[in-house]
């Protein structure tokens, strides 16, 4: 871990400098040699792809933000009294924007001392750090540059602790990678600490779909950045205006589905792989799930990691849901690296 400061904020890093270079290239060389091809979706977020999903945030068809925005308004209090927490840890916290709901709500409960959000962007983390400081001159605001799926177990410890995970970023996990994701997340807590998750509901297809393929095009823009990130990363060969944004809803799996169509056929070279990839015209490549809940899967899926959940809470039209669950004594195991 580096701690090299570029502005007020502390930024601790533990994504190597070859993170790019190793992890997606290896996400790479994985996903574009399947049948069918597809692409992890943490590589949406560079600089760029951070500013599209936030401008995502702000469009008429994409409820999520307003609609947890509404749950977190109407409960922040509630959530801070139950928590109790020092350490609001926020995982995927991006902007932090809809956080400040919570800040303001815990620092008013008195108990809340430090503010540790942790993202794979690290443009998110400071622009949302140098606004917090700002405004919040008491918070100590502790940012983490890491993975979610690989270093839950390197949080700053000590103290009671709430970990939020909003935005439904649960639901960009496939259903092994999530179990794997609240498993890891558990063993890093202390019983007694708390989760504070948001997922999407499963609703209508016809309000799911738009909102992951708007009127104003946005979100195709967002889904095309992740083939500028090969280009710039690893000098692939593509076009972007070649692909074309696509979004469906499996109900089986009951998840949207996003996906990257090629509108000809066509080979990519990728010299920092040495690799070289072929499109049939009309193939698609899947870059992103988004998995869509009902309030029973969601508390087995809890119980299974090792929370016990105290409160549900959904949006007045019923599409999201935040969940309040409680770290129990169970941990599960086999027992892993722990934080304590
Ligand atoms: N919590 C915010 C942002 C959600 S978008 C909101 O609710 O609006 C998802 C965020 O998770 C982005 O900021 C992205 O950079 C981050 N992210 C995606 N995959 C990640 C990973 N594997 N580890 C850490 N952060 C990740
Ligand atoms: N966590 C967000 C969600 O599932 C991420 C997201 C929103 C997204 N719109 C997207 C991811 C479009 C890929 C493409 O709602």
């Amino acid at each position: 871990m580096t701690h090299v400061p570029t502005s007020r904020v502390r930024v601790d890093r533990h994504l190597s400098e070859d993170f790019l270079a190793t992890t997606l290239a290896a996400d790479v060389r994985g996903g574009l040699t399947s049948t069918p091809k597809h692409l992890p979706p943490k590589w949406f977020y560079d600089e760029r792809g951070s500013e599209l999903f936030e401008e995502i945030t702000r469009l008429p068809e994409y409820y999520p933000t307003r609609a947890e925005a509404e749950i977190l308004r109407a409960h922040a209090a509630d959530i801070a009294a139950r928590s109790a927490a020092d350490t609001l840890v926020e995982l995927g916290s991006g902007s932090s924007e809809k956080t400040r709901i919570l800040l303001d709500a815990m620092l008013a409960a008195g108990s809340l001392r430090r503010y540790v959000p942790v993202d794979v962007s690290e443009s998110a983390l400071i622009g949302a750090g140098e606004a917090l400081l700002e405004d919040y001159p008491d918070l100590e605001v502790h940012a983490v540059l890491a993975d979610f799926e690989h270093h839950l177990d390197r949080l700053p410890e000590g103290g009671r602790r709430m970990v939020a995970f909003l935005g439904g970023t649960i639901g960009n996990l496939l259903p092994s990678a999530r179990r794997e994701f609240l498993a890891d997340l558990r063993r890093g807590l202390a019983p007694g600490d708390s989760l504070l998750l948001g997922t999407g509901l499963v609703t209508d297809p016809d309000v799911l779909v738009r909102a992951y393929d708007d009127a104003a095009g946005v979100t195709a823009q967002f889904n095309l950045n992740v083939l500028h990130v090969l280009r710039r990363e690893l000098g692939a060969t593509l076009d972007p205006d070649e692909f074309a944004h696509v979004a469906v809803w499996d109900p089986e799996n009951q998840w949207i589905e996003m996906r990257l169509r090629a509108r000809s056929a066509q080979r990519i070279e990728i010299p920092a792989l040495r690799l070289s990839v072929e499109f049939a015209a009309g193939e698609e490549m899947r870059t992103e799930i988004s998995a869509k809940f009902h309030r029973g899967r969601v508390t087995a899926e809890l119980a299974e990691a090792g929370f016990r959940l105290d409160e549900w809470w959904s949006d007045s039209a019923g599409r999201y849901a935040l969940s309040l669950a409680t770290a129990t004594g169970e941990s599960p195991g086999p027992a892993a690296p722990d934080l304590e």
